[in-house]
Order: structure tokens, then C-alpha cells, then sequence
């Protein structure tokens, strides 16, 4: 079906590469994100018709590719509009070890392609480079995605020998990647796939709970950096572009990601292999603390001149986006400077209460980030702590024991009173007390969000 001038199908890539590059623009703010990935989409689509209409087919292959085309919808269309926001976390992770074992994969069809030319080491080199770093994004996000799913444990996984094998894996893959690059063989890079999933398993199985996500966003840079490398391999300029754009979004992402949970990605990654566990306990407290009603709680809010709402991942798992815009409109309808304020890493995902608070339809000038909330949080009267814990929780700053020690926090602790709205005395992801629940200016609203919210939103009508 090669019906498109060469020209024509330059520009179409060209188009397609703008499309992707203000896609990444749009979506560095919640206001022009959604307009950001329908761009994304059109570029994708673009890129996939002229790749239909340029490509000489040879027999039934054409076939193959519109059914692969047509599986591949059915399978990731229903996925991604039926998943939990919650859940937003494991669709990425799957989609993206997708992306690295297609990288894998087209880098093996090429060293098949190969056989019998002449190969440019360099070529060869890259093509080396795709079949390992996307076979390490393939199981290493396949086991990113059972970590968060549940369906394996979340805790480190610590096999006997860990870093010695971690690095037999990188040490083995190095030297089949040479074979490769000397040989072009395609059984050569067979191996090197394997030894990159076993590469893949092996860096991931030690990392463990609050750091997955981070790790699913590098795994996503290695994948960016394998399409790019083996479109370089195939001489397609898109590919090339696109990968390069995925490695360094994803570089980027996870070091900020690193940066606002006080941790580096080394620490991340090769914590658990020197001893150290990120992995908190799940006790439950029985200290007592100050219990609230949603009365008396009404009643706070109405008299108070400035509060601050701080939403964590309870909120997200309450679905209670819309009642707490509900509670803050009633409040700013009262004359009550209300706000939210928002931690980078509230929640399990980057930008998970911003996505949150939006489909509620709050306006972006309510959501505050963290450091101008701080600014004032101390002429603040009242913080009502929604379904948040570890962003709130005072030992990231001052106990150099705690995991999150470190982390930059919310400081709900300088302002007048803080209202934690909690089902238990679980503790949040960090597994670690937060001194702030039993503050004398603390009182905590025992019960799922959304039902606390109601009540005090129905409560606020009387007062
Ligand atoms: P957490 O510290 O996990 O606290 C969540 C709180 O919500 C818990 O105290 C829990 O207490 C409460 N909760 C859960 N379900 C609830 C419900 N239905 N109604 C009311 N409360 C409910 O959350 P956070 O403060 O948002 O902090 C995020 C943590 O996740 C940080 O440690 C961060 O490092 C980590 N993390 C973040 C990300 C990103 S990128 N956002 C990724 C991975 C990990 P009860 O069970 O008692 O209700």
C-alpha cells in the first residue's frame, strides 16, 4: 500500500513529531493537559496511517499488522476507560512494558533482517542496545504492575545473592551485547533478550512499596531509550524522535518524583540489596487522640477565616472529589478563604489529586503547592487533612530515622488546628506514626471521607 509520496510521508512524521512534542507541553499543566494527549493521540495516529499508506507490504504481512492493530485496540481501548483512577499506576506500568518488548522484539526481526549484509558496527551496537534495555522495560514493568496489583508482595523481594546475580546479569548481557554488535546474530540477540528480562526481574524484585512508582516512570525512560534506539537501527527519523522524547520525559519525571520523597534513585534501587527497606509495618496505633464530630467540625470551619483542605491517597480511595469541592464552595460561599493544598507525591501517582480535584471541576487557583501553602500555613486558622497522612506527617523533618525523613511535607502542624479525616489509626504508605494525630490542636474524624464530608457538609447548613 505504498501510496504516499516520499515527501508526503516526511511531512506526516514531521507533524507527527510536533504533535508529540506539544503533547509534553500540554501536559505540564492540569489546565492544558487534556488538550495535551488528545494531541499525543492525533500524533500516534498520524504516525500509524502513514506508516499503513508508505509501507511496501509483501503478502499477508498487511494482514498481520491491521490484526495485530485490531487485538491491540480491543485489548487497550476497554482497559484504559474502565480502570480506577487508583489504579491509573498499573495501566501505565503494563502499557509501558508493552512499548519495551516491542522495542525488543522489532530490534530481533532486524538481526534476522540482517543476515548475510553487511553491517555497520554501529547499527549493529544499537540494534544490541534496544533487544537488552527493552526486554529490562518488559518484565521489570510486568513486575511493577504485580507489585501494585497485589498479585506478588509489594515488600522488597531480597533473593540469596541478589547483587552478585544483579550484577552476573548486567556483566553477562554486556558481553552477549558485544556478540551482537560484532556478529549481528540474530541467536546472539535471542540471548541478549533473555538476559535482559533476567536484568529486568533482578533490578526490580528489591524495590519496594512508596518507591514502584518511581521505578515504573524509569522503567519508562529505558523503554523511550530503546525505541529510539531501534529506530535508529531501521533509519526511521519518528521512532528516533518519539523514543527520545519518552527517555527524557521519564528521566525527568523520575528524578523530580525522587526529589519530592526526599529519596535518590540509587537508594531507590539498591536500598534494599545493602540492608535498608523502604517498606514501612502496618501497625495500628492505640495511643489515644482527640475524637471529633462532623458537628462540631461544621461548626469550626464556618467560624474560621482561612482553611487549607490537604488531600492524600484516602481521598482518591473514598472517591470523594466531589464532596470536598461541595464542602470548600459552601465554605468560600460562607466568606472562608478556603484552599487546597497539594504535595507533589499526595496519592500514588504524580498529579493524582490534581487529576483528582478536576474531574470534580475545582478551579486550579484553589489547588496551592506545597511551598506557598507552607508560606502560610501559619496565619492559617484551620487544616482539614483529607485521607492524607505521610504528607502531613512532621518526623520527614524531624526524626532522621523515619523513611520519609527528608521528604518535604506540608506543615498542617504550624497552623491553628488540624482535622484529620481517617477511617482508623492505620498508619499511611510510609508504615510510620505521625506525632501529628495526637497533637493537642489535633482532632481526628473517625470514618470513610466521603461519608465524614457529607455529614459535615449537611451539618454546615444549619450553622
Ligand atoms: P498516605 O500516607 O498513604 O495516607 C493515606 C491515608 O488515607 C491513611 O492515613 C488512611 O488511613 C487514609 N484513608 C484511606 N482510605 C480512606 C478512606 N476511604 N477514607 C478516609 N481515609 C482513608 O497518603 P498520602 O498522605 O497521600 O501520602 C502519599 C504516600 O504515598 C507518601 O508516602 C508517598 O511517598 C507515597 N507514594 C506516592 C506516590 C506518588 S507519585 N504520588 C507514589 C508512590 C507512593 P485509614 O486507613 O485509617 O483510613
Amino acid at each position: 500500500m505504498n501510496v504516499l509520496p516520499s515527501p508526503v510521508t516526511e511531512l506526516a512524521y514531521l507533524a507527527a513529531a510536533v504533535c508529540f512534542i506539544l503533547a509534553l507541553k500540554g501536559l505540564s499543566s492540569p489546565r492544558s493537559a487534556r488538550r495535551g494527549n488528545l494531541l499525543g493521540a492525533a500524533g500516534a495516529a498520524v504516525a500509524v496511517v502513514t506508516v499503513l499508506l508508505s509501507t511496501d507490504f509483501e503478502g499477508a504481512n498487511l494482514a498481520v499488522v491491521l490484526g495485530s492493530v485490531g487485538v491491540g485496540s480491543a485489548v487497550a481501548v476497554p482497559a484504559a476507560r474502565r480502570v480506577k483512577m487508583t489504579e491509573m499506576p498499573q495501566l501505565v506500568a503494563i502499557f509501558n512494558g508493552v512499548g519495551g518488548g516491542a522495542a525488543a522484539i522489532v530490534g530481533i526481526m532486524e538481526l534476522a533482517e540482517f543476515a548475510g549484509h553487511d553491517v555497520k558496527l554501529v547499527v549493529a551496537g544499537t540494534t544490541a542496545f534496544a533487544v537488552f534495555v527493552g526486554a529490562t522495560s518488559l518484565l521489570g514493568s510486568l513486575l511493577t504492575f504485580g507489585k501494585l496489583q497485589g498479585t506478588i508482595t509489594s515488600r522488597p523481594i531480597v533473593l540469596p545473592g541478589a547483587g552478585v546475580l544483579l550484577v552476573a546479569a548486567l556483566g553477562a548481557g554486556l558481553g552477549a551485547a558485544v556478540a551482537v554488535t560484532l556478529t549481528a546474530d540474530v541467536w546472539f540477540g535471542v540471548v541478549l533478550a533473555l538476559l535482559g528480562l533476567a536484568f529486568g526481574a533482578l533490578l526490580v524484585l528489591p524495590v519496594g512499596g512508596a518507591d514502584v512508582p518511581i521505578v515504573i516512570s524509569l522503567l519508562n525512560a529505558f523503554t523511550g531509550l530503546a525505541v529510539a534506539a531501534s529506530g535508529w537501527a531501521m533509519g526511521s527519523t519518528l521512532l528516533l524522535v518519539a523514543g527520545t522524547l519518552v527517555g527524557a520525559s521519564g528521566t525527568i519525571l523520575t528524578l523530580a518524583m525522587a526529589t519530592a520523597m526526599g529519596r535518590s534513585v540509587n537508594g531507590i534501587l539498591f536500598g534494599a540489596l545493602k540492608g535498608g527497606s523502604t517498606a514501612g509495618s502496618t501497625q495500628v496505633s492505640d495511643r489515644p487522640v482527640r475524637r471529633a464530630q462532623a458537628e462540631d467540625v461544621a461548626i469550626t470551619l464556618a467560624y474560621a477565616s482561612r482553611v487549607v483542605v490537604v488531600p492524600g491517597y484516602g481521598l482518591a480511595v473514598a472517591q470523594a472529589q466531589h464532596v470536598v469541592a461541595e464542602l470548600v464552595t459552601a465554605l468560600r460561599a460562607r466568606g472562608v478563604d478556603a484552599v487546597y493544598g497539594i504535595h507533589p507525591v499526595a496519592g500514588r501517582m504524580p498529579g493524582h489529586m490534581n487529576v483528582l480535584l478536576a474531574e470534580a471541576n475545582v478551579p486550579y487557583e484553589q489547588l496551592i503547592e506545597a511551598d506557598d501553602i507552607n508560606a502560610a500555613m501559619p496565619s492559617t486558622d484551620v487544616v482539614v487533612v483529607v485521607g492524607a497522612n505521610d504528607v502531613v506527617n512532621p518526623a520527614a523533618r524531624t526524626d532522621t530515622s523515619a523513611p520519609i525523613y527528608g521528604m518535604p511535607i506540608i506543615n498542617a502542624d504550624q497552623a491553628g488546628q488540624t482535622i484529620f479525616l481517617k477511617r482508623s489509626m492505620r498508619p499511611g504508605f510510609a508504615g510510620i506514626e505521625n506525632e501529628l494525630l495526637f497533637a493537642d490542636r489535633t482532632q481526628v474524624l473517625f470514618g470513610d471521607a466521603k461519608e465524614s464530608l457529607t455529614n459535615i457538609v449537611s451539618a454546615l447548613k444549619d450553622v
